[in-house]
């Protein structure tokens, strides 16, 4: 008997430019899918991540790239209306936690508003039965809740990105309830890995000690050393997307490695992959961490890297996401290190 031809699923991201949305449309072309990725228009290239997956533009292949914004329904609409995806990740946002007190209401309409505006789309092209629904939340919604956090712990965001975000969650949970649309929100902790965009700080770190390891540069000025994270590896993050999308019920899950360290620590575990070893002295402002072999200050603080509110200690309980969805980190923070500051060496010697 002759097999019956299987259609490819189709998955809809937004964020496709990013760090996370350039990974999940990797993974998802590697099961098959074919991924429409969704891309702001701008002045200059914004597609760096993604550019190997349309090479030729006269070859058709799975993947499809089509410009659009969160803030615009009509596009939203006339996109998903033109596709029917099967799985819709919504991981466009104003993703940086101290700009989205500079563009307060753009982080709002992006990231809270523009989640009601994927919803509202499926509802108006009555696409509940068909199509699933991720959104990228966050581990900021927890804001100064007490670590560990979990699926049950209180929502305190300490920011404006925070604020939209947990808009976002609750919208989801509505709009599950309410209409029976497939959502899930992944509570995902801060996760890392080389395309880390370079004003975070890992990757900021990261860059430096390859800078400073090539000679390029003497020191790295950063903010508050004392923030805790819970910091995992991208790629594993992004398996936990679409596991949440092949159940059979639609939940929210935390996805964390149950870890956390300083950035002070993080620093210390960065410049050791280029074999220095950091000391710190002074307090405060005048806080300077030094190369212990030969004195050299390395790292300063400055104060424009605060923020209005600080976020002290994030640390997740990802129990919930181990029992139902069989998922588990499988990097450890000292490979991803070591594999970021190599990867910025690598860049580094090439330009
Ligand atoms: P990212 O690297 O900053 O990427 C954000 C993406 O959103 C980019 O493609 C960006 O486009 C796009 N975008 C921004 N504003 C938009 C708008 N108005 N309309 C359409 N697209 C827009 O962020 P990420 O680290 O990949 O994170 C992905 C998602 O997960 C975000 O929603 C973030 O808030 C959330 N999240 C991230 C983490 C983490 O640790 N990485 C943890 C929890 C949750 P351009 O390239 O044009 O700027
Ligand atoms: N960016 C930055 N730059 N942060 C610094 C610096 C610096 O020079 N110095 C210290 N920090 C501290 C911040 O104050 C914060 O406590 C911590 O480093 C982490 O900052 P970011 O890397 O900017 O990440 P974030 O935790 O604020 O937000 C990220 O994780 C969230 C999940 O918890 C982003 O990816 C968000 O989109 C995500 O939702």
């Amino acid at each position: 008997m002759k097999k019956k031809k299987q259609n490819k699923k189709i998955a809809l991201i937004t964020g496709v430019t990013g760090q996370d949305g350039s990974l999940l449309a990797d993974f998802l072309l590697k099961k098959n899918y074919k991924v429409i990725g969704l891309k702001r228009r701008s002045s200059t290239f914004n597609t760096q991540r993604i550019d190997h997956l349309y090479t030729d533009i006269q070859k058709p292949n799975n993947f499809k790239p089509y410009y659009g914004d969160l803030t615009d329904s009509s596009n939203l609409i006339r996109v998903i209306q033109s596709t029917k995806p099967d799985e819709i990740y919504n991981l466009g946002a104003q993703s940086h936690v101290h700009t989205s007190f500079e563009t307060p209401e753009y982080t709002a309409n992006a990231d809270a508003l523009g989640t009601l505006r994927i919803l509202e789309a499926i509802r108006i092209l009555n696409l509940q039965k068909k199509t699933k629904f991720y959104q990228a939340s966050t581990s900021e919604i927890f804001g100064n809740s007490k670590p560990p956090q979990n699926e049950n712990t209180s929502f305190r965001p300490e920011s404006p990105y925070g604020t939209a975000k947990l808009y976002a969650y609750w919208i989801v949970k509505n709009y599950r309830k309410a209409y029976d649309i497939f959502a899930c929100n992944g509570i995902l902790f801060n996760h890392e890995g080389p395309k880390r965009g370079e004003t975070f700080v890992t990757r900021k770190i990261t860059r430096a000690v390859a800078e400073i390891y090539l000679n390029k540069r003497r020191t790295v000025f950063l903010g508050n050393l004392n923030a805790k994270r819970d910091w995992g590896y991208a790629k594993d993050y992004i398996r936990s997307m679409w596991m949440m999308l092949q159940q059979k019920k639609p939940d929210d899950y935390v996805i964390a490695t149950g870890k956390s360290c300083t950035v002070r620590n993080f620093v210390e575990k960065t410049f050791k992959v280029v074999g220095i070893n950091i000391a710190w002295k002074g307090k405060g402002l005048n806080e300077v961490g030094y190369n212990s072999k030969n004195n050299q200050v390395l790292v300063k603080i400055d104060k424009n890297y605060f923020r209005p509110n600080e976020v002290y200690h994030l640390r997740g309980d990802y129990k919930k996401a181990k029992k139902i969805l069989k998922w588990r980190p499988k990097i450890s923070l000292d490979e991803m290190i070591k594999e970021m500051v190599l990867n910025d060496i690598k860049i580094l010697k090439k330009s």
